[in-house]
């Protein structure tokens, strides 16, 4: 007798949800906001797309949305570590030289700019922690939510 694989359960798909005006995140800007008892950050680059993440520096805590926009780049105010829009930190100013370490990362949401709203895929509380640059691509659109069984 062989063993059956066990399926596990697609994810669900996320239910995007409006959470401000378009018009109120200028290109170049930060904007800190709540959304579900999260902290979240988002900004907007200067080719118009705009990019979610938690709103907590991997370094000591602070909040990013207190930073600013540098080369596209969300930079903290503090020690200006900069995080591309995957996530991944793209600089440490103190070590100009040196490429930061892959594992330096903050966790991303996707999010869309659509009809004059800024939306962003609602995974909190269920499965919201696994939507990191640390494992998966951005942006994730629902149809890409990985299903492991056919
Ligand atoms: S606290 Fe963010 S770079 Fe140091």
């Amino acid at each position: 007798m062989t063993d059956t694989p066990s399926c596990p359960s697609p994810a669900p798909p996320p239910v995007w949800q409006p959470i401000m005006p378009s018009d109120d995140l200028l290109p170049g800007t930060v904007c800190g906001i709540r959304h579900l008892g999260y902290p979240i950050v988002l900004w907007r680059d200067s080719q118009d797309k705009i990019h979610a993440a938690e709103d907590r520096c991997p370094h000591k805590g602070l909040r990013l949305s207190l930073g600013f926009v540098r080369e596209n780049d969300l930079t903290c105010p503090h020690h200006g570590w900069r995080f591309s829009s995957d996530g991944h930190c793209s600089l440490i100013p103190a070590q100009p030289d040196q490429t930061p370490s892959h594992s330096i990362c903050i966790k991303t949401y996707p999010i869309r700019d659509h009809e004059g709203l800024i939306w962003i895929a609602n995974f909190m509380g269920n499965g919201a922690e696994t939507v990191s640059a640390c494992n998966l691509p951005f942006p994730i659109k629902p149809e890409e939510i990985p299903i492991t069984c056919s």
